[in-house]
């Protein structure tokens, strides 16, 4: 079966390059083949097509409705090892679309605003602790927020001993599973190998049954005690009943709690860091930022309503902009052809594998002029279309949290900006790289806090009042 442009270097090489430094091997096949190419980098190590084509996005990510392509669960192998086989990555068709109407409204709407006073709170906590002068790394900072956030949001509560536990023991296997090794650990099944826990395989299973541990013992508690006033995730998904009246098993809570967990985590923890640093490399963007935030504090002087925040225009441009020059996610996960058919003037057959390529549709010159340049203005100057700008993927499996994730950057952004003033440490341009399964920035974004600004009404966010956080 003759597949679009297949790229002329050695496989080996591929998949060395593409777990090393793969942005450069994208830009690399871009360059020389344009916006359809076919490597051998899927984790079964056979050819998948890698599309860039807004036109080709549309058809591929629009086209389970026709039939013409599916987005399989089992192609995701790398991540069922990490998450188990019923993570709502791992499942498709009718079970896959059942488990996301479940899930979907914690992460939307009401429901999620409702969350604004706790991220507030955790990000003040943390921030507080830093000394004035003294250097931090920001993504140290944005991963301590963005995991307490997500514990919340999964299990109602974010402090106690089980909670710390749980987020010492996530944070040792995103830090095992980070480095480019790692990474092909968990997309190589011949690599995962337990050789006792100085592996890194064995360290990863180690600490997998540690955290399920924690899993099973609070699923365990909530079945003894019901309490039907709970709006968290866990308390969401325990009273969900299926077809046959039958509720979720152990495994499949479990299952479904580390999925959100890790990849809530992850990923929103590295476009806050990213945020950070462009809004203080880049002075002109920082001040006009700043000046619309300050803006905000004169119509709400006791603290902004959640609803102005999230339409802050220039904020949300710098977030697209951060999601869009960097995207955390440089592709989605597999799609399959099902039917003979046509993309970008190719034939493809039945069973062909494909990747939205992210990274490189956000690159492309025509639709952002200068495109390693960072330019909030453009996301104010023209609406991209889904297939365009498309940080969080598209179609049956566009990214559950991406409403979340947009305004949990947003709320950590004015809260910490409209109170401290902080500075970069060195003035280096940082570039990504691969850290596990995300692109994240390739040195330390070292920054520290010179000062307060004129804060001390500026502590809080103001929610719906009728809105309970649980
Ligand atoms: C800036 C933050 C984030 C980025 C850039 C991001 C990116 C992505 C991308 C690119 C996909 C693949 C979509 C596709 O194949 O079309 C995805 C899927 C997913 N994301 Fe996110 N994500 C983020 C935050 C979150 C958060 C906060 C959560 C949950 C708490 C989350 C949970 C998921 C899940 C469960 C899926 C799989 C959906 C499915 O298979 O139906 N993500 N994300």
């Amino acid at each position: 079966m003759a597949l679009p442009n297949p790229v002329k270097i050695p496989t080996f090489v591929q998949i060395v390059r593409w777990f090393v430094s793969p942005l450069s091997l994208l830009e690399e096949c871009a360059k020389n083949y344009g916006d359809i190419f076919t490597l051998c980098i899927s984790p079964q190590l056979t050819p998948v097509v890698i599309v860039s084509n807004p036109i080709a996005l549309q058809q591929i990510l629009t086209g389970d409705s026709s039939g013409n392509f599916t987005a399989p669960g089992y192609q995701n192998s790398t991540f069922g090892c990490l998450f188990g086989p019923s993570s709502l990555i791992a499942i498709d068709s009718t079970e896959h679309q059942r488990q996301r109407q479940l899930l979907t409204p914690a992460f939307h709407g009401d429901r999620m605003r409702s969350y604004a006073g706790a991220i507030n709170d955790i990000t003040e906590v943390i921030i507080r602790n830093l000394e004035i002068g003294k250097s931090f790394s920001i993504r140290d900072v944005t991963q301590a927020i963005s995991l307490r956030t997500i514990v919340k949001l999964v299990f109602g509560f974010y402090e106690g001993d089980s909670a710390k536990q749980m987020e010492n023991l996530l944070n040792q296997m995103l830090n095992n599973i980070s480095s480019p090794g790692g990474a092909a650990m968990l997309y190589l099944g011949f690599l995962q190998k337990d050789w006792g826990s100085w592996s890194p395989w064995g360290k990863h299973i180690k600490l997998q049954q540690e955290i399920d541990n924690l899993l099973y013992s609070e699923i365990q508690e909530r079945r003894k005690q019901a309490d039907t006033s709970r709006t968290d995730i866990l308390s969401l998904m325990m009273s969900a009943r299926g077809e046959n009246g039958e509720s979720m098993s152990d495994q499949e809570l479990r299952d479904e709690l580390l999925t959100l967990l890790i990849a809530g985590q992850e990923t929103t923890a590295t476009a806050l860091a990213w945020a950070f640093y462009w809004i203080h490399k880049l002075p002109a963007v920082g001040e006009k930022l700043l000046a619309e935030i300050d803006s905000l504090y004169e119509d709400f002087p006791d603290n902004p309503d959640i609803n102005a925040i999230n339409k802050l225009p220039y904020l949300n441009a710098v977030c697209c902009e951060t999601l869009r020059i960097y995207p955390v996610g440089m592709q989605t996960f597999l799609r399959r052809v099902e039917k003979p058919l046509q993309i970008s003037g190719y034939d493809l057959q039945p069973g062909t594998l494909l990747y939205g390529n992210i990274y490189l549709t956000h690159q492309r010159q025509d639709l952002y002029p200068e495109p390693k340049k960072f330019r909030p203005e453009r996301f104010l100057e023209k609406q991209f279309s889904p297939y365009e700008f498309l940080p969080f993927g598209g179609g049956v499996r566009r990214c559950i949290g991406a409403a979340f994730a947009l305004f949990e950057m947003k709320v950590v952004l004015v809260k910490i900006l409209s109170a401290y003033s902080l500075t970069l440490v060195d003035n280096i341009e940082v570039k990504p790289k691969r850290r596990g399964l995300v692109t994240a920035p390739a040195s330390p974004i070292n920054m520290l806090i010179t000062g307060r600004r004129n804060s001390s009404n500026r502590n809080s966010i103001s929610q719906d009042s009728s809105i309970a956080t649980t």
